[in-house]
């Protein structure tokens, strides 16, 4: 295991802390870079994100390129130790290209063309929009890629959405030509006899539609898949005239929290490193402690893409957000404990949108560093500067690694088929909760966890958990056999094993692929109506599980088929049937958890299987509700993060051993208190 990445530029082997920084905005204000650049040195900025959205000031018409306002914010900067991610700007594009160029505008699943708006709006696919794309990228790499100031280059903005335009539909019948190369397979893998929708031409072939096709579930989900790949191939084009110049400069783009429209995991090889945007609405009704849990598992998601190296927290919100229903201020300590959470989880940055607050527009009440004020004496600026002064003293952490003996599969195109499905529960089959569901039984428990899709190598880790394993892709059922008969966990739940890559249901037996590692046969599925419950009580176990759990939604009705029952339903027509069952296979063992539990039930049974498989915690003592620990490593030494999530002052046990406190500086022998939001950073000699 890789345990010491390099951080993302040898220019500056330190934590990362600052901003998107749009100083365009402000041209007319005479002295505003100097005044900004005192204000990121007293919050301890040594980077800005700079040009994301700078197009229209970059060529104000066609051809024509202005380049010496940047020339002179990048020096500045570079004069005063700060660094930049240099944005390629094609997020939002100007306004004489929407006139001239109608194709560069998206097109909606309507067919109707937008009219030049907004942003994050243009077509993957126009050649117009891919050259303009090119010369601009060209330009910035030719005069900036080797600025001292520029570390990296920060690829437009939030990738996201589709076009169905003219080019995007003959690109899609092209993919789908690659793909298929006949139309009888591509008819069998969507299963078109069903309603007569047997395509006998490409051409007849259409995006999904709201007023055409949106029922054959293999269409939707190559559509997807195609959406993905153009936008990849987009990404790669912007990439291109870039790294022809410097090769040496990394590149990423900014991805998006739990985004459903693009299976970011195939991004992985062509990021240098991965960069996300974080806004958790903190303090809203769910409640902190589930949305801690929830923050958590995207920050394991984004670090486990490109296999555990670390990634920057691109942005996040000093204060509130302004597009959310309600703007809610973060409470005293959460700022930091928020930024310290990503830092345990992966990331070597906290940084924010954005530097100093609009005066006009759309996010001109989103927090900023820097409010309409103008001045550092504000709370936001300070809680910022806090967090700069930690940073600062942890650089020793930057390009550390977390180390995780459990993988939970969180999967887009599984996530894309079981919500598509038309199955037991289409009033919400709740996929991303039941993932979270499970994870948060790990957070808990203080157990680091990697988030993966199912195509990845599962061989290093302890324990595999696959809620809702709708579709099992080619190969993976096979892989999961071999992991679990050389010694490895395994546990999936009821609606696993369903359908094949296609959507196409496995005949002969579900859980298709996983029935013979599991040793059930999955009969049949009920879909319970709010509100319905039905209960769960638990058996005679190695375990050390016992009393009775809350079934609601979903109850598989299975048959053994070689596992052992470990609970049985106790209600309903099914009453006396297996809701939990084990099966050994080889050195390991596969747990078929058939119904969806009430949470207590995951927090006993992965607390019980925590313990049973041996995984480590990050300190063994049982943690207070809402206190979330979470470490990572340099092979010498933990750096342990002890966050409060919860309102209540906590002391965390602490086992005895050499702890240094990080902030304080001061080795710590006595148990640590954590006041509300509170956070510690510990580090210890590894045993
Ligand atoms: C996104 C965008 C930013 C800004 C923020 C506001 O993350 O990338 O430009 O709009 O949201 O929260
Ligand atoms: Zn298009």
């Amino acid at each position: 295991m890789t345990v010491r990445y390099n951080p993302v530029s040898g220019k500056i082997p330190k934590m990362l802390h600052g901003a998107d920084y749009n100083p365009e905005q402000w041209a007319y204000e005479p002295g505003i870079l100097e005044e900004d650049i005192r204000l990121m040195k007293l919050a301890k900025c040594n980077v800005m994100s700079v040009g994301i959205f700078s197009w229209a000031e970059l060529e104000p018409e066609e051809g024509t390129f202005h380049f010496d306002w940047l020339d002179n914010v990048l020096d500045k900067l570079a004069g005063n130790e700060i660094y930049t991610f240099l944005a390629t700007p094609s997020g939002a594009r100007p306004a004489w290209m929407s006139n001239k160029y109608e194709e560069v505008l998206r097109v909606g699943p309507d067919r109707v063309r937008n009219l030049h708006g907004l942003r994050h709006n243009h077509c993957y696919t126009s050649p117009v929009y891919r050259e303009k794309v090119s010369i601009m990228n060209r330009k910035l790499a030719e005069r900036y890629s080797n600025h001292t100031a520029v570390i990296g280059w920060h690829i437009s903005n939030e990738y996201g959405g589709e076009c169905h335009c003219y080019y995007c539909q003959d690109a899609f019948r092209e993919w789908l030509k690659v793909k298929y190369e006949t139309l009888d397979n591509l008819n069998h893998s969507w299963w078109t006899t069903f309603w007569s929708h047997t395509y006998t031409d490409w051409h007849q072939i259409e995006s999904p539609a709201p007023h055409g096709e949106t029922m054959v579930h293999g269409l939707n989900l190559d559509w997807k898949r195609f959406v993905t790949d153009q936008t990849l191939d987009f990404f790669k084009h912007e990439v291109k005239p870039l790294k022809a110049i410097n090769s040496d400069l990394p590149v990423t783009t900014n991805f998006m929290e739990a985004f459903e429209g693009l299976d970011y995991v195939k991004f992985a090889d062509a990021l240098d490193f991965v960069s996300w945007d974080s806004y958790p609405t903190w303090h809203d009704k769910d409640g902190d402690i589930h949305k801690a849990a929830w923050t958590a598992m995207n920050h394991d998601f984004f670090r486990s893409i490109k296999d555990g190296q670390p990634f920057l927290l691109m942005e996040s919100t000093p204060s509130l957000t302004n597009w959310q229903p309600i703007s809610k201020l973060k409470r005293p300590g959460m700022h930091l404990l928020s930024s310290m959470q990503a830092v345990a989880h992966g990331s070597d940055s906290v940084q924010y949108f954005q530097w100093r607050k609009s005066r006009g527009s759309s996010e001109k009440f989103h927090g900023a560093v820097v409010d309409h004020v103008g001045h550092e004496h504000t709370r936001v600026f300070k809680d910022v500067t806090g967090v700069g002064e930690v940073l600062d003293q942890l650089d020793l952490i930057v390009g550390t690694a977390v180390n995780a003996e459990v993988a939970i599969i969180f999967d887009t195109e599984n996530r894309w088929a079981v919500k598509d499905a038309q199955g037991p529960r289409n009033q919400g089959v709740n996929y991303e909760k039941t993932v979270t569901d499970h994870y948060q039984a790990f957070w808990k428990n203080g157990v680091s966890v990697d988030v993966i899709d199912m195509e990845r190598d599962i061989s290093k880790y302890k324990l595999v958990v696959a809620p809702m394993l709708y579709m099992v892709r080619p190969g993976v059922g096979e892989k999961i056999e071999k992991f679990v008969k050389e010694g490895g966990t395994f546990v999936t739940t009821y609606w696993s094993g369903i359908v094949d890559e296609n959507d196409l249901a496995f005949l002969g037996g579900f859980p298709g692929p996983l029935r013979h590692t599991l040793g059930i046969w999955s009969e049949e599925i009920d879909g319970l109506y709010d509100g319905q419950a039905n209960r769960v009580m638990v058996d005679k176990n190695d375990l050390g599980l016992s009393g009775e759990y809350i079934a609601y939604e979903l109850c598989d009705l299975i048959h053994l088929e070689g596992a052992k029952a470990l609970a049985y339903y106790q209600d309903d027509f099914y009453v006396g049937r297996p809701a939990l069952t084990v099966n050994q296979l080889g050195q390991g063992k596969a747990y078929y958890v058939a119904s969806r539990n009430k949470q207590p039930f995951n927090n006993e049974f992965f607390s019980q299987l925590i313990k049973d498989v041996g995984i480590k915690k990050t300190i063994e003592s049982k943690l207070p509700e809402g206190i979330s620990a979470q470490s990572r490593t340099d092979g010498k030494n933990d750096y342990i993060f002890l966050m409060n999530f919860g309102e209540e002052k906590q002391v965390v046990e602490i086992p005895k051993g050499e702890l240094i406190d990080l902030i304080a500086g001061t080795s710590v022998t006595e148990n640590v208190e954590l006041s509300p939001f509170g956070v510690s950073i510990l580090k210890r000699k590894k045993q």
